[in-house]
C-alpha cells in the first residue's frame, strides 16, 4: 500500500508528476499525530488516575530516554519512503529482511540475550525462506507496469534500506529494554514516544518538505489510501509495540515472516493464482526455521547461564 500510494500519483513526466504526490514527511509526522491520541485514549481506558501531562512533562528524564528510538524511528519511517520510491519491490523487501539478523545482533548487545547455534541458523534461515516467498510475491509488479521507475536511484534506495536495518533492531530491542525493565506501562511508554516521534518528524518535515507544505499545504496529493496508509503505520505501530512487550523482538520477526507467508497464501487462494516453486521452498523453509527457533526456546543451551528467553520472560505491570 505504502510504495503503491507513492507511485500512483507519478505520471510519466518528471517533475510535474512528482508535485502530484503527497510529501511522505507528512504522512510519518501525521502517523505520530495518530499514535499519540491513540495512546491518550488507552490511558484513559487503562490508567485513568494517571495524570498525562505530568507523565509526558513532568519526567523530562523518562521522556528523554525516549529521544533516541524516536529520532531513529522517526529518520527510518522517512528512510522507507526513499528506500521504496527508488528500488523496485522486489530488491526491497529482499534487503529489509537484513533486520531478522540486525534485530538479534542488538538483542545480544543491548538484552544481553544469548542464542544457541541452531536459533543462529534459524535465523538465517527464516531470512532466506522469507526472501524466496517475497520474491514469488514481488515477482509480478514489473518495471513496465510500474510508472515509478522514472528518476529512480538504486544506490540512495540501498542505502536507505540498509540504514533502516540498522535502525530497526537497535531502536527495537532499546525500547524492549526500556519496556521490561521499568514499571511504566506500555501506553505511557509509547505516549513519550510519540511527543519526541512527533517533534522530530515536525522538523523533518520542515526540512524535507518545507516548502512544499508551505505552497501546497499539509495534506496535498493526499487521497483515501494514503489515510490509509497513515492509519496502518500507527496501529502498525502500536501493534509492534504490545509484541515487543509480551513477546520479544527476535519473535515479532518470526510473525511478521508468518504473516507474510499467510497473506501469500490468501493471495492464491483469492487470485486463483498458483504459488510458484521459490513460494513453496521459501514457505517449508520459513515454517521450518520457526520450528526450529521454538524448539531451541524450550531447551535452553548449557552453554550459557541465562536462557535464551530470559529478557522475554521478565513481565513488569
Ligand atoms: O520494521 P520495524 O519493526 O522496525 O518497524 C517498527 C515500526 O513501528 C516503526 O514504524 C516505528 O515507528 C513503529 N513503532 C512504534 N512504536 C513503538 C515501536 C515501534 O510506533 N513502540
Amino acid at each position: 500500500m505504502m510504495r503503491y500510494s507513492r507511485v500512483k500519483g507519478q505520471g510519466s513526466q518528471g517533475e510535474e508528476a512528482d508535485s502530484a504526490t503527497y510529501a511522505a514527511s507528512t504522512a510519518v509526522f501525521m502517523a505520530e499525530m495518530i499514535k499519540m491520541v491513540l495512546c491518550v485514549i488507552m490511558i484513559r481506558i487503562t490508567e485513568p488516575d494517571k495524570r498525562i501531562a505530568y507523565e509526558v512533562f513532568g519526567k523530562p528524564r523518562e521522556t528523554l530516554r525516549m529521544v533516541i528510538p524516536s529520532g531513529l524511528y522517526a529518520l527510518q519511517n522517512n528512510l522507507l519512503y526513499i528506500a521504496l520510491t527508488h528500488l523496485e519491490a522486489a530488491t526491497f523487501q529482499v534487503t529489509y529482511q537484513l533486520k531478522i539478523l540486525s534485530t538479534a545482533i542488538f538483542s545480544v548487545l543491548l538484552l544481553g540475550r544469548s542464542l544457541s547455534t541452531q536459533q543462529w541458523i534459524a535465523l538465517v534461515l527464516l531470512m532466506v525462506g522469507v526472501t524466496l516467498v517475497q520474491m514469488e510475491s514481488s515477482g509480478t509488479n514489473d518495471e513496465t507496469s510500474d510508472p515509478g521507475a522514472h528518476g529512480k536511484n538504486s544506490i540512495m534506495g540501498l542505502t536507505a534500506v540498509l540504514a533502516s536495518c540498522v535502525s530497526s533492531g537497535f531502536s527495537g530491542c532499546y525500547f524492549e529494554k526500556l519496556l521490561k525493565t521499568s514499571r511504566t506501562s506500555m501506553w505511557v511508554r509509547n505516549l513519550q514516544l510519540g511527543v519526541c516521534g512527533a517533534t522530530f518528524s515536525f522538523v523533518g518535515m520542515l526540512l524535507a518538505d518545507g516548502v512544499a507544505v508551505w505552497q501546497h499545504g499539509m495534506f496535498h496529493g493526499y487521497s483515501l489510501l494514503t489515510w490509509l496508509v497513515v492509519i496502518n503505520q500507527a496501529l502498525g505501530g502500536l501493534l509492534v509495540a504490545t509484541v515487543v512487550k509480551y513477546a520479544d523482538n527476535i519473535l515479532k520477526g518470526f510473525a511478521t515472516s508468518l504473516s507474510i507467508l499467510l497473506s501469500g497464501l490468501i493471495t492464491f487462494y483469492f487470485f486463483d493464482f498458483s504459488p510458484s516453486p521459490a513460494f513453496l521452498v521459501g514457505a517449508t523453509v520459513v515454517i521450518l526455521a520457526t520450528y526450529l527457533y521454538g524448539r531451541a526456546m524450550k531447551t535452553p543451551t548449557h552453554s550459557s547461564s541465562a536462557p535464551s528467553t530470559a529478557i522475554s520472560t521478565v513481565k513488569l505491570h
